[in-house]
């Protein structure tokens, strides 16, 4: 795993932005795996900014959502279809029909599930994948104690991850209690794991997944078992490694021709 400190949220969105663009440019048929929240704000605005440059197009990119609230109204602002496409999919050029969540109004939710890992298998498998981290070190939706093999599935959000998005709702409107999301073994089936972080309110959790033990207790440890795993901080995120000065010297002598 490759730990990145950066200055900011302006530098991790430059960072991550080079590693999708690399993606972009260099695959006939770029899948990208799509976070929500607002870690990847920073990045979206990065790589909006690129394509409205004409350095990066999406022309040819499919993209997946991790993971989608359960019972919400289609057109809920914080529906992560509706977020994803007013932060950043609106502002490029992604055709919207390559736009793919979970169907989370079927009847049969485990259908749904099975046909959505279907469709990331038909695309080819997600290339790169953007995570954020929850502050109990939920990767997707996989809370505390979600299987490392798990697949798409619905899951129950934890009280402790409601009550961090509940910022992004209204007064009176509730946090859904489920969600569906990819598995921690869907995810570890991308190319390139990207996880990114900013404040210290995310150190413990980080420090959990990138030091501790590969435990079901800090579901981002999983990142410890994948071959292409990239871990991008600002300083209050990485405030509890204990490895930051080694972390530091890697990336200042990476050799030019080795990216993220
Ligand atoms: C969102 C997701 C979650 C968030 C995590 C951090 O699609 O999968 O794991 O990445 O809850 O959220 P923020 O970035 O809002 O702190």
């Amino acid at each position: 795993m490759e730990v990145v400190i950066t200055e900011g949220a302006e530098e991790i969105g430059e960072v991550v932005a080079d590693a999708v663009a690399r993606v972009l440019v260099g695959r006939p048929d770029p899948t990208l795996g799509l976070a929500t929240g607002s870690s990847p704000l920073p990045v979206y605005r990065a790589l909006i900014d690129r394509y409205r440059r004409g350095q990066v197009s999406f022309g040819a990119a499919t993209a997946f959502l991790l993971d989608e609230y359960v019972g919400l109204p289609p057109d809920h602002p914080q529906s992560y279809r509706r977020f994803i496409q007013s932060e950043f999919t609106d502002h490029v050029d992604l055709p919207p029909d390559r736009l793919h969540g979970p169907d989370v109004d079927r009847p049969d939710l485990p259908e749904a599930c099975r046909d959505y890992e279907h469709r990331i298998r038909s695309a080819g498998g997600i290339d790169l994948q953007l995570l954020g981290i929850g502050s109990d070190g939920h990767i997707g939706f996989n809370e505390p104690t979600s299987s490392l093999a798990s697949r798409t599935r619905l899951k129950t959000l934890a009280p402790s991850t409601r009550a961090d998005n509940a910022r992004f709702f209204g007064p009176g409107d509730e946090v859904p209690l489920h969600v569906i999301t990819q598995g921690l073994g869907a995810i570890l089936e991308a190319g390139h794991l990207v996880l990114f972080a900013m404040g210290a309110r995310k150190a413990m959790a980080v420090a959990a997944a990138v030091e501790g033990p590969v435990a079901a207790m800090c579901p981002a440890s999983v990142l410890q078992l994948h071959q292409h795993a990239t871990v991008v901080l600002d300083a209050g995120a990485a405030g509890e490694l204990r490895l930051v000065d080694y972390y530091r010297d890697v990336y200042r002598h990476k050799p030019a021709w080795q990216t993220i």
